[in-house]
Order: structure tokens, then C-alpha cells, then sequence
């Protein structure tokens, strides 16, 4: 196992994807973390990530130094590399110009991290300090046209700094780098794969829950659904599912689902109809914010009521992934500002006097559909694209109307057909319609049209964090266009949305 230190990088994920992608677990943990608790944690390794701060801040991030003295390899990157420097009587200088982007990366010492590496390579940089003097019993291993020190190591101790970022693509042999860490230095074995981690986490659940009753709300997503597989698997007739039909979803996706849900896990689900009454509540509400916080209050409200029929239940499961953690034991302590509540079940467990477990809680999406598929879960749910909770509420712009559910359920659903005809289905991370509150001109057999506006959603993501707008071949773009505007009455006018994220968003409200 492999420890990083998070030290606010917008990288730290990658770095922890780069070391998973060699079947060698980790997990990102705050500075705050104490040299005692690394111990108990028992690595093999630990990095320090980089960060946007300078080690001269006053508030800048600290780890307790005495994890340099715990016989660990550790590994420090940008920032990281300087605060160990500086932490072992080194010092470091501010540069006043920042150096950002390629650098030729020159190697003096061929050991270690550069191991079968050439002596000349590309790195990437993005750093505004430099080390200007290396404490003692440290030699420099490489070095750029601007940077003395580009990479440091100790003697005779597995300590190791680096001043460029091996976890970018942009490192053309970062990953190799990594891999010598991962395997030369700290010895680790690629031992860690969806099996062993469904077997550790059926386990787990069963040490945690006993012989106590769970309660999970369903959604028909991929996560959901894993976690129910693993559950049903720990402690099989304890669990029960709740899926809410909020009446904001697909065409006839509840009943679909239910289909699915029903062959393919052998799960006790009680299914809850609440479209009525969410529709009832979103009457003439425009405002995306107070949509969600409407849903997202009766969704708890239905789910409690439901879940207060299942007697006995003392534990609550959620399909909480790892980008949501990171986000909250972040160094500055999580996200600053709230660009949409996306968490609509948030104070659920609180509020029901429920335990929680979340299985998946150090899991990547990409993880979460290898570990289904382990689990044999259908492909139709493994690929699944993402929907957001509050469902099509939030692909209407402005006021829901029964009318512009019809329009949107029947323009998603051609939409998807053609998506997936195609081939681009699991491609991209999500498709889907979005329908304008406006109105445009149009003429269809010598007739005048006044009707309504769709605009196609087609975005590929990693992580959801940032999006790329898809670019879909023009011929399906325009096969789209036509059957949509052909077979789908009240729409004459069809729009494709080439906004990435940021600035956008990937959903339109
Ligand atoms: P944005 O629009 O913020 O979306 O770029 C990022 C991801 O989150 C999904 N999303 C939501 N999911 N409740 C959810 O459960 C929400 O209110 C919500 N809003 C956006 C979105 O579909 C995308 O995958």
C-alpha cells in the first residue's frame, strides 16, 4: 500500500490513478495525518503531492517531520519535495518567475526513480520555488536548463525528491519513474485487483454489520447497483433495496429498471411510486437550486418512510466514490464554494439515527464498473452513463410541465438509440437532451412552426471534474437532428452544445 500525502494538487487523483493502474493500492490522506497513524496504516511508500502553496506561507501545509524518520521510502513532488527539503535543513528560494510547461529533463544519476531511464527525456514543470541548497547526505539526480535541482535523492535512505510532475502525461516517462518507486523502492507487489478488493470488502461488511439489517436506496446506477451486489453478497437477506420513483426519469426507465433490478439481482427491493407528488411540488418552480433542494427533500421524506417499515434496520449503505472523500479530507479542507448541491441524501443517515457504510468509498468510477463486471452485474448497467438524481428536473429548463417531460423522454430515448447504434454509447460519459424554454420558427410542409428548442449534450470526462464536448461525427449529428425533429411532436429546432468544463457545467442547470 502506498500513502499520499495530500498537499492540495489538482493532481493528487492522478497520482493515486497512476499507482492504482499498477494493482498497487492507495489512499490520499490530509498532512494532518500523524507520523504514529502512518505506522498503523503500515505502508510501503509514501509520496508527498505537490500544492499551490509555497512553503514560506505561514499557513502552508505541514506533515509531522518525523515521518522521514519511520524507515519508509518517501517520495516528494514539487511542493513535496520541498517541504521535505527544507524539513531535512535544506533550503529552498523563491524563483519570482514561474516555470510551467515542458522542460529537457537531464539525468545525472541513473539509479533509483531513473532506473533504465534515458539520460535525456521531457518532464513537466509547474513550480514558481526551487531547492537552492540540498541537506545534508542528499546528491542532485537531475537537472533542466532552469532547474539546478530537478530531482534529488538521498545517499544511502529511500528518500527522493522531484521537482517536475511524473504523474502528467506530459512526463514522457513518468509513469516508468513511478513504476521504479512503486516496485524498486518500496518493493511493492501488484497484488491489487477488483477480486481481491470484492473479497476484502465482503468481508469487511460482514465484520461491520453482523447479523444487523441494512437499508440502501437504489437508483438503478452503477454504483448503486455494485454496492447492492456486494451487500447481497456479505449478508445476502439483511439488505433491502428502496428504489424512488420521482417521476423525473426516462422513458419507461422505472419500469425497465425494475425489469433489470429484478432478474439480475436476487434482492429484496420495494419499489416506491412518488411521481405524483414530486411533480405536484415542482409546479411552477424555475429556479435549478430550489428544484434540487424540492427533490431532494422529498426524496428523504419518501425514503425515510419507506425505510421506517423495514423494523430493526441499523445501517445505512451509500455508493459513495472516492473523488467525493478527497474532495472532503482535501488540505484546505474540501470545496470552497457550492456550484450545485449535488448531494441530495446527504443528512439522510443523521436524520434516521442510521450507521453508514459505503463500500466503495476508495473507489474511481472506472474501478467501480471493472469491480461489476467481477461481479457479473449486466452490461447494461456496468456501462450505464450517469444520471443525475434530480433526473430530467434539471434537463427542463424553467418550470416542469407534463408536456415537457413527454418532448424530453421522447427526444432522449432517440437520441440514446442513435448514440448507441453508432457505437458511442460507453465512449462517452454522458448524452443526453436538454430541453430551452424558448421557441423558434420553423417550416414543415409549407407550414408555419412555432415550437420548441432542443440542445444535444454530449461530453467525455474521466471524473466528471472536467469535460470535453464530444466530437460526435457530423453524419450522426445530423441522423439525430432529423429523426428528432421528424418524430418528436413539438420540437423544430435542434442545437449542439460545444462547451467544455469548466466553464460550463456538463448539465445545463
Ligand atoms: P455538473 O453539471 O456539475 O455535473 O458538471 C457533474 C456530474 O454530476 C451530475 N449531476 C448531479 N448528480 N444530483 C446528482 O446526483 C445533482 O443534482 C446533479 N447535478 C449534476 C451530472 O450529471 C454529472 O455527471
Amino acid at each position: 500500500m502506498i500513502l499520499i500525502i495530500d498537499f492540495g494538487s489538482q493532481y493528487n487523483q492522478l497520482i493515486a490513478r497512476r499507482v492504482r493502474e499498477n494493482h498497487v493500492y492507495c489512499q490520499i490522506e490530509p498532512p494532518t495525518i500523524k507520523a504514529n497513524a502512518i505506522k498503523r496504516l503500515n505502508p510501503d511508500g509514501i509520496i508527498l503531492s505537490g500544492g499551490p502553496s509555497s512553503i514560506y506561507e505561514k499557513n502552508s501545509p505541514k506533515i509531522d517531520p518525523a515521518v522521514f524518520k519511520l524507515g519508509l521510502p518517501v517520495l516528494g513532488i514539487c511542493y513535496g519535495m520541498h517541504f521535505m527539503m527544507s524539513a531535512l535543513g535544506g533550503t529552498v528560494k523563491r524563483t519570482g518567475r514561474r516555470e510551467y510547461g515542458f522542460a529537457e529533463l537531464h539525468i545525472k544519476r541513473q539509479t533509483g526513480v531513473f532506473e533504465g531511464i534515458h539520460k535525456k527525456t521531457q518532464c513537466w514543470m509547474s513550480h514558481g520555488d526551487s531547492i537552492q541548497r540540498l541537506p545534508n547526505g542528499f546528491t542532485i539526480s537531475a537537472a533542466t536548463e532552469n532547474t539546478a535541482v530537478a530531482a534529488a535523492a538521498h545517499r544511502s535512505k529511500p528518500l527522493i525528491g522531484v521537482q517536475f510532475h511524473p504523474e502528467v502525461a506530459h512526463t514522457l516517462l513518468g509513469k516508468k519513474m513511478l513504476q521504479n518507486f512503486l516496485f524498486s523502492v518500496c518493493g511493492c507487489k501488484r497484488s491489487w485487483t477488483m477480486k481481491s478488493f470484492a473479497r476484502d470488502a465482503v468481508e469487511d461488511i460482514r465484520q461491520t454489520v453482523g447479523d444487523k439489517k441494512v437499508i440502501l436506496g437504489l437508483s438503478g446506477g452503477v454504483d448503486s447497483s455494485v454496492t447492492a451486489i456486494l451487500l447481497h453478497k456479505s449478508i445476502q437477506k439483511q439488505l433491502t433495496c428502496i428504489f424512488v420513483d420521482n417521476g423525473l426519469l426516462r422513458k419507461r426507465e422505472a419500469a425497465k429498471l425494475k425489469v433489470t433490478l429484478k432478474q439480475h439481482l436476487d434482492i429484496n427491493i420495494r419499489f416506491v411510486n412518488a411521481g405524483s407528488k414530486f411533480l405536484k411540488a415542482l409546479t411552477k418552480v424555475a429556479d435549478p437550486e430550489k428544484k434540487r433542494k424540492i427533490i431532494g427533500r422529498l426524496f428523504m421524506e419518501v425514503f425515510e418512510a419507506e425505510a421506517k417499515k423495514i423494523k430493526g434496520a441499523e445501517f445505512l449503505a451509500q455508493g459513495t466514490l472516492y473523488p467525493d472523500v478527497i474532495e472532503s479530507v482535501s488540505a484546505f479542507g474540501g470545496p470552497t464554494s457550492v456550484i450545485k448541491s449535488h448531494h441530495n441524501v446527504g443528512g439522510l443517515p443523521r436524520k434516521m439515527k442510521l450507521k453508514l457504510i459505503e463500500p466503495l468509498r476508495y473507489l474511481f468510477k472506472d474501478e467501480v464498473r471493472l469491480l461489476g463486471k467481477e461481479l457479473r452485474l449486466p452490461d447494461n448497467l456496468v456501462w450505464r452513463q450517469p444520471f443525475p438524481g434530480p433526473g430530467l428536473a434539471v434537463r427542463i429548463l424553467g418550470p416542469i410541465t407534463r408536456k415537457g417531460l413527454r418532448i424530453l423522454r421522447d427526444v432522449d430515448e432517440l437520441l440514446l438509440e442513435q448514440i448507441k447504434d453508432a457505437g458511442y454509447y460507453k465512449r462517452l460519459w454522458q448524452s443526453f437532451a436538454v430541453l430551452l424554454p424558448l421557441k423558434s420558427v420553423g417550416v414543415m410542409g409549407d407550414q408555419r412552426t412555432y415550437e420548441n428548442i432542443v440542445a444535444i449534450r454530449a461530453v467525455t470526462s474521466k471524473d466528471a471534474m472536467t469535460a470535453d464536448w464530444a466530437k460526435l461525427p457530423h453524419t450522426l449529428l445530423g441522423k439525430i437532428s432529423n429523426r428528432i425533429i421528424n418524430e418528436v411532436d413539438g420540437v423544430n429546432r435542434v442545437v449542439y452544445d460545444i462547451s467544455s468544463k469548466p466553464p460550463s457545467t456538463i448539465e445545463w442547470e
